[in-house]
This record gives structure tokens, sequence and C-alpha cells, in this order.
């Protein structure tokens, strides 16, 4: 990556959001409901902070300057947005009715897998869609002040989320045995 300020910088948020999302099936996989829910938590808080930094500074920008682009209309952002939204509800409600002691909890932890399956796979083409589309062409339609001001302010933030990301997957090991 070149010292010219790029929209790229936010593949780093792509990926602590992914990765907090895999921190969360681990905790799954482990039966561990109530640090599986703070989990989810953490990876619904990265993933929103970050739909709403596109959505109020980068998307404005791009639908008035990019032009038609096929497969990249600011719409098909939006609705992946919603979509993710929703899912991330039912995941929510789905371990808030699991129960430690329910003797189908097996059952219920493979089914909330299995449906998380589709949302990691549609996150995975979000993320292609905004790598190959969205934030190379916003590379292009701004000029260097313009991404400076825009990136600039959330890179404390960004550096937060990536640095809590670390923190989650160095206490895991000994959390595990
Ligand atoms: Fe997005
Ligand atoms: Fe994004």
């Amino acid at each position: 990556m070149s010292k010219e300020p790029s929209f790229m910088v936010y593949l780093t948020t792509h990926e602590a959001v992914r990765e907090s999302f895999l921190r969360h099936q681990e905790a799954l996989l482990d039966r561990d409901l109530p640090e599986a829910r703070r989990r989810l938590e953490r990876h619904v808080r990265l993933l929103c902070d970050h739909i709403q930094e596109e959505e109020i500074d980068l998307l404005p920008i791009y639908g008035e300057r990019a032009g038609r682009i096929e497969g990249g209309g600011v719409g098909l952002f939006t609705a992946e947005h919603r979509r993710f939204e929703r899912m991330l509800k039912e995941f929510r409600d789905d371990l808030a009715e699991m129960r430690a002691n329910d003797r189908a909890l097996d059952r219920r932890i493979l089914d909330l897998l299995d449906r998380q399956a589709l949302y990691k796979h549609l996150l995975h083409h979000h993320d292609l869609r905004e790598r190959n589309v969205l934030y190379p062409v916003l590379d292009r339609v701004t000029t260097p002040a313009e991404r400076r001001k825009l990136i600039e302010p959330r890179r404390a933030a960004r550096r937060r989320s990536t640095r809590e990301a670390a923190q989650d997957r160095r206490k895991t090991p000994a959390a595990r045995g």
C-alpha cells in the first residue's frame, strides 16, 4: 500500500469484523453461551459501526461521483447491510433462547452454525464487492485531501477494534485449556 491515503484501509476493519465472528463461533463450539453472546455483541458493534461510517461518509460521495457501475450501485451495498442486520438479529434471538441445560442444545447450536454459514458467505461477497469496486472507485473519484479528511478521524476507532480482536485471540488458548 502506498503512502497516499486509500480507502483500502477499511480492509483491516473487514478483517476485524470477520475475526470477531469466528471468535463468536468458537465460543459456540465450546457450548459457552455467555461468551458466545458477548462475542456476538462485539461483532455486531464492529459491523454496525463500519456500516454507519460507509453509509454516512462514503456511499453518498460514491453515489454522487461514481456514475453507473454494474454490480456496484449504492442500493446494492445498503441492501446487503440491511440483510446482515436482519440475520444478526435472528442469531441474537436464537442465542437468547438457548439454555445450557437443554438436551437439544447441540442440535440447536448445529442449526445456528448452519445458518451462520450463509451469513459468512454473504459477508465474504460483500467484502469482495467493496474491495474490488467501492474502495478503488472511491480512491479514484476523491482527492488525497478528501480521503485524509474522511479516513483520519476513524483511525483511532479502527486501531481499538483491531486491538480488541487481538486481545480476544490471546485469551482463548488459556480459556480453552
Ligand atoms: Fe459495506
Ligand atoms: Fe466495508
